[in-house]
């Protein structure tokens, strides 16, 4: 069952982006690291269904997002990410496409795309849009046509294997029920492929057609004007078509399998002179292969493929009931920052609408500590090296709903779980534990904006209930409290775009065997800046190698703070950062 989770996990992440046309190249004085805006970048991701609904349906809309825009601006990021927009039957919440070139009917309209877009770039703020290519809806009209006949014109646009040359060989579903990624299906006596769901068939791009079709929907987008990719699962799009048998156990490390296809970089160079090439656009796509070389090799900018990496290694720790140790976090984003330190570009985020909320996983949501590991997980994405993405709620310190029983929840990957735990006589008990901290539904609560009915959300019922801690959580309040999660949030994304340092300075890691404390300095020229974060309930002192009457304190995450000549006391969750003078 923890395979399950890990191979959701695993599935979520890698951006690319290279966008070598456009502008000059600029490098900083004393690193080779190129200059460029999507680096600069601090990113929104907004989960579309559960920001905010204008028209009572429950589900969230692009009005809505329209009507907080003002807010999104307030928080002084520059870059906003949505989930899919796209028409869609939602098995998988917009990630099952019916029409790449349609707003789902329960967003609004391409209208309300239009006035969002054009709101957006007035007030300085990019957009990003998800691109879902490795598979589409089922009820998407080329698979209707793909499935009628074994000539039809759209035949080749997704994976068949007629039945008479036998079953095809064991291939694992992500999200199947049965966990098997072949389906057969009678109208043509064949199976089709679906590493997710049995709604999500994946297309075949080894036929040139279909590679065109995707280029030509991601045209279709950068004409609109939007200013980045998403690109989903897409290290998954090639694959050998023979499709030979894979060692036993393979389906423990699917990312090894399934990814990094026999043709997927020719693909990515194509889709980069195609398309990236021809706009101001990045790509970044989700998952970075299995090693440091794989993630290189996709978005290094001589390779002319994507340009920023959203690896899973920093979402692998601490999936489990166990928690993490800090020496593994450290140790993972200690060994990515090293690696991309003089070349290629890394996402850096703690949640996304695939994990449980960042406090509740990496933090501590109980209501003493809650808001002090929250600003403190906020410090650590906006203070290290790579783009940062903030997940809509995080700046608030949502939490988990943690929901007890399999009926609450409403995402396809709980749902087909539990059935699969039943039909293999798995443990029930356990897997609902898991649920309960893992879940994908933690992340996609309602967004909490005041402690009206809803928390504000929708005057309807709320597609997913809204967690219940929202009349103190909520942005309303947050935003009458200096102190809230939410003013604190926007002072730590103000210093971050008002210190380059803090994008481009190099990283060092300080106190490596601290099994509390997670300290490290950013540096830049003349411009350094020191970082120190405790991850834990208890007071912890360190002695740092300078005087602190040198130092300048900028941010500091509790009213307090016990400085003595060179030692630094933290409190529980306490997050510093002082500039060298
Ligand atoms: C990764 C997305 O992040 C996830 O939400 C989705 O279910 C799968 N890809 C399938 O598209």
């Amino acid at each position: 069952m923890k395979r399950f989770f890990i191979c959701l996990m695993v599935i979520i992440a890698l951006i690319a982006c290279n966008n070598e046309k456009k502008e000059p190249e600029t490098t900083s004085e004393t690193t080779d690291i190129q200059k460029k805006w999507w680096k600069e970048a601090v990113i929104y991701q907004i989960y579309p269904r559960s920001f905010k609904d204008t028209d009572g349906d429950g589900v969230g809309d692009l009005k809505g997002i329209i009507e907080k825009l003002d807010y999104i601006e307030s928080l002084g990021v520059n870059m906003v990410w949505l989930n899919p927009i796209y028409s869609s039957p939602n098995a998988d919440n917009g990630y099952d496409i019916s029409n790449y070139r349609e707003i789902m009917d329960e967003f609004g309209t391409m209208e309300d795309f239009d006035l969002m877009l054009n709101e957006m770039h007035k007030r300085d703020i990019k957009f990003v849009m998800d691109v879902v290519v490795n598979h589409s809806s089922d009820e998407h009209r080329w698979f209707q046509e793909s499935r009628k006949s074994r000539d039809n014109p759209y035949r080749d646009y997704y994976h068949w294997w007629p039945a008479e040359k036998g079953e095809p060989n064991y291939r694992y579903s992500l999200f199947d029920p049965k966990g098997d990624a072949w389906k057969y299906d009678s109208i043509t006596n064949s199976y089709y492929l679906h590493y997710f769901s049995q709604k999500q068939p994946d297309l075949n791009w080894e036929n040139p057609k279909v590679r065109q079709e995707v280029y030509d929907i991601m045209k279709f987008w950068a004409e609109k004007g939007v200013d980045g990719f998403r690109l989903d699962a897409f290290q998954f799009v090639s694959k050998d078509t023979s499709f030979p048998p894979l060692p036993e156990g393979y389906e423990k490390d699917v990312i090894k399998y399934y990814g990094m296809g026999p043709n997927l970089h020719k693909y990515l160079k194509e889709l980069n002179k195609e398309v990236l090439s021809q706009y101001d656009v990045f790509a970044v796509s989700e998952g970075a292969g299995s090693t440091f070389e794989d993630a290189h090799s996709l978005v290094d900018a001589d390779r002319n493929e994507l340009q920023m990496a959203y690896h899973f290694k920093g979402m692998d720790v601490g999936n489990s009931l166990e928690g993490y140790e800090l020496s593994e976090f450290k140790e993972v984003y200690t060994k990515w920052d090293s690696a991309f330190a003089k070349e290629g570009w890394l996402s850096i985020f703690l949640a996304n609408h695939d994990v449980p909320r960042m406090v509740s996983k990496f933090g501590n949501d109980s209501p003493e500590f809650r808001a002090a590991s929250s600003k403190m997980l906020n410090t650590f994405i906006l203070t290290m090296r790579g783009t940062p993405y903030c997940y809509y709620g995080d700046e608030l310190g949502m939490t988990n709903i943690a929901f007890d029983s399999i009926s609450q929840y409403q995402d396809i990957v709980a749902k087909n779980g539990y059935e699969k735990t039943i039909n293999e006589g798995g443990d029930i008990e356990q897997y609902m534990t898991e649920l309960k901290f893992l879940s994908r539904d933690n992340g996609r609560t309602p967004m909490q904006w005041d402690d009206s009915e809803h928390a504000g959300f929708t005057t309807g019922t709320p597609w997913l209930p809204v967690n219940e801690n929202y009349q103190k959580v909520n942005v309303e309040a947050e935003n009458n409290d200096p102190n809230s999660c939410l003013n604190y949030f926007r002072d730590i994304v103000k210093l971050r775009m008002d210190n380059p340092v803090l994008v481009y300075g190099d990283y060092e890691l300080l106190f490596t065997e601290n099994k509390n404390v997670y300290a490290y300095t950013r540096k830049l020229n003349e411009k350094k800046m020191l970082i120190l974060l405790n991850f834990s309930t208890e007071n912890t002192s360190i002695e740092i190698s300078e005087k602190l009457k040198d130092l300048k304190l900028v941010i500091n995450n509790l009213s307090d703070v016990e400085l003595e000549d060179s030692k630094v006391t933290l409190k529980p969750y306490q997050a510093l950062i002082f500039s060298y003078k």
